[in-house]
């Protein structure tokens, strides 16, 4: 009897030892050097990491890199860890990067991308070279990583620095976390979205940093289940969901919930955007904002169905989406305009189920406002009354 429970005991531990063991390829095994670029080498390693069918973690250490276009994909047959404490920098012109993004992952289940190290887009040429902040119909210039159809997936510590374009796309992902993340650019630097969502469900944002030039995290169509948890932003235009509307196949947003965030500085705080006059029809529904600290942000809250910038549309008919089941809970700190909510919602489709409680914002030391348009909100607690708007948001 004793003996067989030691034997148990030996084959449990054995066991555990073969699981824990994952094989680490550095990158150097690969030809990967500092100065030079790593594309080739991080590319075979990811090969030789998908085709293992125990878990792997390659390493990219300490130092500076160079690094144009990789494109690697799964299936694979374990979990894949990729740990970065170099600098991985980016061609400084977009046309030698080789691709629409640095880095970019797909297809793939179990993914960890881990470290302290950094994504650098140097893109301080691009953003003087590109004309986005003019038009919207401007060249796409490169992202720093995508994420595309991945699965139960985590990225920590890391941080993106001079994007390009948008820092991170993620796309048509179920469960992925960013946690202790970073995200940095000047605030003049246009078209840097922190993190882009879209088509995806369940993606974490966690304890996460976002200064940049543009969304500090934007939320297109088809994000579901997205929460958004301790994450501070500033400079940059805040936490969006939208733009939606412009396009007739877009797909619904649902259950977005931003929580324990601090927005410094920002243009907007947690906005919706929807265009007027565009095919869309899209429902959003079950959106929480709560317990959120503002300072100095320009536009603390604002729903706005009438989001055309450029005046490139026509507001001739409302927006068609229908925005339900929202919750605006804990909202306090200071407005950098007067009106410190701003509903401006669809006079097609009314804004329905509401709910507003204990917002205390402040413009100058004085309460700041709320303007309602097309929605009848539930109000509990302390909240500046709504009244109807007297001049159009841009
Ligand atoms: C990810 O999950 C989706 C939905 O369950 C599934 O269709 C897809 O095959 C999965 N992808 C991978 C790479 O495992
Ligand atoms: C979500 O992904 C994480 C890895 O980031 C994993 O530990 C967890 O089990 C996944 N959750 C589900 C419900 O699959
Ligand atoms: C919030 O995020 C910061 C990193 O930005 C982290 O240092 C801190 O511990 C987090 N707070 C909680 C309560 O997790
Ligand atoms: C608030 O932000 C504006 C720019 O949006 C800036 O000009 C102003 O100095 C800021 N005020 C404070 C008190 O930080």
């Amino acid at each position: 009897m004793k003996f067989s429970m030691i034997i148990l005991l030996l084959s449990f531990s054995t066991i555990n030892f073969i699981l824990v063991q994952s094989v680490t390829l550095e990158i150097s095994k690969f030809g990967g050097k500092p100065n030079q670029d790593i594309a080739k080498a991080l590319t075979s390693a990811w090969a030789e990491a998908c085709a293992s069918t125990s878990a792997v973690k390659i390493v990219i250490p300490s130092g500076t890199y160079q690094m144009t276009h990789v494109d690697v994909k799964g299936p694979c047959k374990a979990p894949i860890e990729i740990q970065v404490d170099g600098t991985i920098k980016a061609p400084v012109k977009p046309e030698d990067v080789g691709g629409d993004q640095l880095l970019r992952i797909g297809y793939v289940n179990s993914l960890t991308i881990s470290g302290n190290g950094v994504f650098d887009g140097q893109g301080s040429y691009a953003w003087k070279h590109n004309d986005c902040s003019k038009q919207v119909k401007c060249k796409l210039l490169g992202m720093n990583l995508g994420f595309n159809f991945i699965n139960n997936s985590i990225v920590r510590g890391i941080t993106t620095k001079d994007s390009k374009h948008f820092h991170v796309n993620v796309l048509g992902c179920n469960n992925f976390t960013f946690d202790g993340f970073k995200v940095t650019a000047p605030g003049d630097s246009a078209n840097t979205d922190g993190i882009h969502i879209g088509r995806s469900t369940g993606v974490n944002v966690l304890n996460t940093q976002i200064a940049t030039g543009d969304d500090c995290v934007s939320l297109g169509d088809g994000s579901r289940q997205v929460l958004v948890q301790n994450v501070t932003c500033g400079p940059g235009h805040g936490i969006s969901i939208g733009s939606l509307g412009k396009y007739k196949e877009e797909e619904p947003v649902e259950g977005i919930t931003v929580k324990g965030c601090t927005l410094k500085g920002t243009t907007n705080g947690v906005r919706i955007k929807t265009w007027p006059n565009q095919p869309g029809t899209i429902t959003v529904t079950d959106m929480k904002f709560e317990d959120i600290t503002m300072d100095n942000v320009s536009n603390p809250v604002i729903i706005d169905q009438e989001y055309c910038p450029w005046n490139q549309c026509s507001k001739q008919n409302p927006s068609k989406i229908k925005i339900s089941k929202v919750i605006i809970k804990n909202i306090k700190g200071t407005s950098g305009t007067k009106e410190g909510l701003v509903l401006a919602c669809s006079s097609g489709v009314p804004c329905e189920g509401v709910e507003i409680s204990n917002v205390d914002l402040t413009f100058n030391g004085a309460p700041a406002t709320a303007t309602c348009s097309n929605v009848k909100p539930k109000i509990t607690g302390k909240v500046p009354e709504c009244t109807a708007p007297t001049t159009k948001k841009e």
